[in-house]
């Protein structure tokens, strides 16, 4: 039987390197809706994102432990199923892209701002691993000035920051404020 266009042309274009799974690294302390839609933006074009949460084991001063931000991620995006795999890692992007079988990073830019520190990234991912690709989506208009660094300083300021982080998120950020003794 005739296969459909589609998947005849996908057939003649795959080619073994290329990956299907792009790995999405932060720090997602917590993941923000900006960082969603970085993601939302990688499932048009790759089959299936690693949410890549990177941590140091010997130094780290985030709000919330791997454990939490990697939960936070998972129902998140539970409805995606396998799409979305959430996971935690230490060492190096690099490493781990390539452990996990992927050639491809992606990260997100939101403003000019950001675009140096992301050079000097890719650039020496590029000198440990050049078979590893770093690519870069445009943040939604509505998440520019988004930050996980800038919500949690609203935050425990006790700013509103309603809208900018996914509805699971919110409360747990909040907490955490209270928790560690932030006027919210
Ligand atoms: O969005 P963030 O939090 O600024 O992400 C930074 C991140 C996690 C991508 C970066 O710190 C990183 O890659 N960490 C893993 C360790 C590593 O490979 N360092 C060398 C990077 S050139």
């Amino acid at each position: 039987m005739e296969r459909p266009v589609a998947t005849r042309a996908r057939r003649l274009l795959w080619r073994p390197d290329v990956s299907a799974t792009a790995v999405y690294p932060g720090s997602f302390d917590p993941i923000t809706n900006g960082h969603v839609d970085i993601i939302r933006r990688s499932l048009q074009v790759f089959e299936r994102v690693i949410v890549g949460v990177a941590f140091n084991p010997n130094k780290d001063s985030s709000w919330f432990t791997p454990e939490e931000r990697v939960a936070m991620i998972r129902e998140t995006f539970r409805a995606d199923g396998q799409r979305v795999i959430a996971d935690a890692f230490s060492g190096l992007l690099v490493d781990y892209a390539v452990a996990k079988g992927a050639n491809v990073i992606v990260r997100g830019l939101r403003a000019v701002a950001d675009f140096e520190y992301e050079f000097q990234m890719t650039m020496m991912n590029r000198h440990l691993r050049p078979q590893v690709e770093t690519i870069f989506m445009m943040t939604g208009e509505s998440h520019f000035y988004t930050s996980s660094r800038l919500v949690k300083e609203v935050v425990s300021l006790g700013g509103n920051v309603a809208g900018l982080l996914p509805d699971n998120v919110l409360p747990r950020l909040i907490a955490r404020a209270k928790q560690i003794g932030a006027e919210v």
